[in-house]
């Protein structure tokens, strides 16, 4: 499912979509989210895959919703098509991990597409932000709710009311990302996370992901009531038991994601 804005291949059960744009910036075009939507949700809903992996260019992530179109765009218009709406809401609903690797610039939307992943990779050079001040506009897919989550108030005010980027070595610090490695081994060090999500159950990947997902949503007692009835439900699969007579007999589990 190869597009000119989106590439996939996959690798054993872990997909890898990379954003692909002429000049490498990857601006978050209807095109391009459209595309993205496509590839995510066919993934989304294909047995064999169980983990996916996104990556954009060496020059960048993605630098961000379409500065082009925003400058024509007008208040009715926004209003009445529910700009960037249905499609951010697409990319945010997956159920599968997804890990982004980050190279470059991963700035406006590019930042809030990374948050909207499960885990994130960035390469020493990274760069995120929120620079939407900087063009008159409040962030639109996230900033203003999942960097606070994710960074704290104090970091996500700084960089949502300035406008400025930090390093991949203060997103770490932060919490943004999960690790920094050298440019060059990000996307090998996504998928290697992405191999080792993807030897586990995926009925209970999805499980782990959805419930993990609830402690940003929601309060810690219907959280942790989510959370328990999302373990209950695993004893109703196979994989369940072959998980836990495995580690009894000392082997492998061969799952069957059922
Ligand atoms: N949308 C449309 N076009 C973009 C773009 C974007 N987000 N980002 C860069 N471009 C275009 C530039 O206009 C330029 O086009 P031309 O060659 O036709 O002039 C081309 O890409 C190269 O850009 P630069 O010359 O600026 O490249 P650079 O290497 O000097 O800088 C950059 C790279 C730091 C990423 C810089 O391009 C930049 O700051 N981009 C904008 C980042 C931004 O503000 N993102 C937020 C967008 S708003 C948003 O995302 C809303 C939301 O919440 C969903």
């Amino acid at each position: 499912m190869t597009t000119p804005f989106v590439t996939l291949e996959h690798r054993g059960a872990v997909a890898l979509v990379t954003l692909n744009s002429p000049n490498g910036l990857n601006p978050l075009t209807h095109e391009l989210m459209t595309a993205l939507g496509d590839t995510l949700q066919t993934l989304d809903e294909d047995t064999q895959t169980r983990a996916i992996v996104v990556t954009g260019s060496a020059r960048a992530f993605a630098a961000g919703a379409d500065i082009q179109a925003m400058a024509q765009m007008t208040y009715a218009r926004a209003v009445n098509e529910n700009f960037l709406a249905a499609e951010w809401q697409r990319v945010s609903t997956l159920r599968k991990p997804l890990v982004a690797a980050v190279r470059g610039y991963a700035l406006g939307g590019g930042c809030e597409f990374a948050m909207i992943c499960d885990i994130v990779v960035a390469g020493e050079t990274a760069v995120f932000g929120q620079p939407e001040i900087k063009l008159g506009l409040v962030p639109g897919a996230g900033g203003t709710q999942r960097l606070p989550r994710a960074v704290g108030k104090s970091l996500a005010m700084e960089m949502n009311l300035t406008g400025e980027s930090i390093t991949a070595a203060q997103a770490l610090a932060a919490g943004l990302v999960s690790r920094v490695v050298p440019d060059v081994d990000v996307v090998n060090a996504a998928l290697a996370i992405g191999q080792s999500i993807a030897r586990h159950s995926l009925p209970v990947l999805m499980a782990v992901k959805a419930a993990t997902c609830r402690a940003f949503e929601t309060s810690l007692a219907e959280g942790l009531a989510y959370e328990r009835s999302a373990f209950h439900g695993c004893f109703a699969l196979d994989d369940q038991r072959e998980g836990c007579e495995a580690f009894l007999e000392r082997r492998v589990p061969h799952f069957n994601h059922r």
